[in-house]
């Protein structure tokens, strides 16, 4: 790790501006895969999209109880979520996936801070499409009391749970090299998330 520190000057965008654009293209592949694959048609693709949802929150649910991160953001373990989409595949009577491979995070030391924030990055933005995903989800009856649970907004609304995260994604300093890594992790995030939506669609 280096140890210049780089502080965004005026006129300089943000750390989740330079995310937003770097993972523009990616999220739109994404969201143009899993709408390809018609999640909210029928409650066995909804299914495999809620299978889809755990296969990521469990390689990133370490990182809500990680003690550095935290600090950083204050209500880091209140934005899990994984266990809201065991409830909802619950509700579907689907058994939660077993796993062969490891969680990418895993309690036994994190990690590496740059591509975490990368992940979380990922993770939290995602609840911000979840809106439009939740509507779809009501066509299937699912609601944020029954099998779309995880798909729920903040009691304080989207956009305001939204900004803090990115705030204090954005208030954390860190060196050019680190800042290439956190958009190295969200690459990877959305890589990932890919991953699973074609694993898991596909059979
Ligand atoms: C079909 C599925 C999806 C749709 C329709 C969708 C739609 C959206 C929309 C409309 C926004 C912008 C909301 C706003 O600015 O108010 C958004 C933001 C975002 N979504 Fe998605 N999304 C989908 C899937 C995903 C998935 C699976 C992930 C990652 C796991 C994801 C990650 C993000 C991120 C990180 C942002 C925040 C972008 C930013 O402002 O920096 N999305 N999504």
């Amino acid at each position: 790790m280096t140890t210049i520190e780089s502080e965004p000057t005026a006129g300089e965008a943000s750390r989740s501006k330079r995310l937003k654009d770097a993972t523009h293209a990616v999220h739109d592949g994404l969201d143009r895969m899993i709408m390809a694959f018609d999640p909210f048609s029928s409650r066995t693709r909804y299914g495999q999209f809620l299978k889809v949802q755990h296969g990521f929150h469990r390689d990133i649910d370490a990182l809500y109880r990680d003690t550095a991160l935290g600090a950083l953001v204050a209500d880091l373990p209140d934005r899990r979520r994984l266990g809201l989409i065991e409830d909802d595949l619950a509700d579907l009577e689907i058994d939660a996936p077993l796993y062969v491979e490891p969680a990418i995070f895993r309690d036994e030391g994190l990690a590496e801070l740059p591509e975490a924030l990368g992940w979380l990055y990922v993770a939290e933005g995602s609840n911000l499409g979840a809106a439009i995903l939740l509507k779809q989800a009501a066509r299937l009856d699912f609601s944020t009391a029954f099998g779309a649970r995880h798909l729920a907004g903040s009691p304080q609304g989207r956009a305001r749970h939204w900004r803090s995260f990115v705030a204090a994604l954005d208030s954390v300093a860190l060196s050019d090299a680190d800042e290439a890594r956190v958009i190295a992790g969200a690459t990877d995030a959305f890589g990932r998330v890919s991953g699973l939506v074609q694993d898991i669609f596909a059979n």
